[in-house]
């Protein structure tokens, strides 16, 4: 069996059971474990000086090959062009996109760089899989130092709309790279379509869609790739597991114990600007505002860990996210009752599971957003004999198979107040028939097939390669 190869900027950190992340981490180390291989990425430090050295961890037939970044490139490659670039652009935030040709030149020589340590470490029928917007030259890159390998790549964020894309400078030189992969995995149908819409009409390229399902074919820059949606789940049964138990321990019933027999509304995210946060926030406080018997008998915990806390952006969204749960609360507060709890810090997967579960509603409005795992994640901690609803964004893509949510414009502060009051006063058959339509989607969809569906494309794509160069 070829061993697989996961290249990613981040790898999961792993513990002994395994990562200590959820859904995409635990997906891929199953792979990797089933068919032996390594996982390859940043290690996540910064080297203030001196030369980064790969660092090889074995953990059964799971090799973690890991490297530092020195201080410029950590500037241009991953807080300059993913970051700053890359992540507004394709996350349809054309007014915060800031571009300097320095840190694309910096993003393709740590492409470089990274395909180059990794290259002595291959075996000839390894099957390389590439993860996310921070790697797009890397099989180009690999291809240069003489690798045959298939090479597949998953984007994990949307692909956006041509002309978003056109405003970030080198568009072409981006798309021309993702075409020197042999399979190209989009989250949904509507990014896959942006793609080839760019291909078609951008790049005078050809895009095929089969006549059945199965994956496209791409012409484009003298190279034949196949593309098509491959949306990535969760295990659905092992949070549902993980919420149980989570419900039992200290600080979720201390939690529960302070709602006094309130209402709950749940978030979590990545404190991130495309996160929808502060149109979040102000439809609760219309929700508050039209309905009055709402006051005193609702709470919103909104956690929201730090993320690229060092750059601008976010530094920005904080202050203003900050500024609004004061003042909403400042608002409607009594001496017994906080409206919002806003909580700026990471909680362990259990305890999110857990207060997933005893909430009546999940409250999930990004303004755009890949897949946005936390949906997956909600409907699965529920108690099929009392699921609490989950309100969901149309710009998620998790909003493409989760029909069963109250779908949500996030924009529309007053749709989405009005969507949390019917959501609050929801029947319980009602809520039953939506999460089984939900969770039924999610069993048939789990990590598992997204990984395996993409890994059976990319084995065959080769018939699509044309001979190596
Ligand atoms: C998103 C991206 C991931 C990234 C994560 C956390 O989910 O798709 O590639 O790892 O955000 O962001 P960070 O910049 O901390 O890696």
């Amino acid at each position: 069996m070829s061993r697989l190869i996961i290249v990613s900027n981040r790898v999961a950190p792993i513990s002994e059971g395994g990562p200590a992340a959820g859904g995409l981490a635990v997906g891929v180390y199953d792979a990797l474990k089933e068919t032996g291989g390594m996982w390859f990425g940043w290690s996540g430090d910064v080297l203030a000086s001196g030369q980064p050295q790969i660092q090889l961890e074995e953990r059964g037939p799971v090799t973690f090959a890991t490297i530092g970044l020195v201080r410029r490139d950590y500037d241009q490659y991953y807080r300059g062009f993913s970051n700053a670039t890359l992540w507004p652009a394709f996350h349809y935030r054309a007014d915060l996109i800031q571009y300097d040709r320095h840190d694309f030149e910096g993003y393709r020589r740590v492409n470089a760089w990274l395909a180059q340590q990794l290259v002595p470490l291959l075996r000839d029928d390894d099957v390389i899989w590439v993860h996310d917007y921070h790697l797009i030259p890397f099989a180009q890159a690999l291809r240069a130092a003489g690798v045959k390998n298939r090479i597949g790549f998953f984007l994990h964020i949307p692909f956006p709309a041509s002309q978003v894309l056109l405003a970030v400078p080198p568009h072409r030189q981006l798309v021309e790279a993702l075409c020197s992969f042999d399979l190209l995995g989009f989250q949904t149908e509507p990014d896959l379509r942006a793609f080839c819409d760019y291909v078609v009409h951008e790049a005078a390229g050809e895009c095929e869609h089969p006549a059945k399902n199965g994956s496209s074919t791409i012409r484009a820059f003298g190279r034949t790739l196949r593309a098509a949606a491959y949306p990535i789940g969760v295990y659905p049964d092992e949070i549902a597991q993980l919420a149980k138990a989570g419900a039992r321990g200290k600080p979720v019933r201390t939690m529960k114990a302070t709602l006094h027999g309130r209402k709950l509304i749940m978030s979590v995210d990545r404190l991130d600007y495309s996160k929808g946060l502060v149109e979040r926030f102000r439809a609760f406080e219309r929700l508050l505002d039209q309905v009055p018997a709402m006051r005193n008998n609702v709470s919103f915990v909104q956690i929201a860990p730090p993320t690229r806390a060092d750059m601008h952006a976010y530094q920005d969204i904080r202050l203003q996210l900050e500024g609004e749960s004061g003042r909403i609360n400042g608002r409607f507060a009594e001496l017994d009752w906080t409206p919002i709890r806003y909580i700026h810090r990471q909680y362990e997967r259990q305890v999110l599971a857990a207060l997933f579960r005893e909430s009546h509603v999940g409250y999930v409005t990004p303004l755009r957003d890949g897949m946005n795992l936390v949906a997956k994640e909600y409907v699965s901690a529920q108690d099929p004999d009392d699921p609490g609803v989950l309100v969901l964004s149309r710009f998620a893509g998790a909003a493409q198979e989760l029909e069963g949510a109250l779908i949500v414009n996030p924009i529309d502060i007053d749709g989405m107040a009005e969507a949390l009051a019917t959501a609050l006063a929801m029947p319980v058959a009602e809520r039953r028939a939506r999460y089984r339509d939900m969770i039924g989607r999610l069993r048939e969809n789990n990590v598992s097939v997204w990984r395996d569906n993409f890994l059976r494309d990319l084995k065959r794509s080769g018939e699509a390669r044309p001979a190596a160069r």
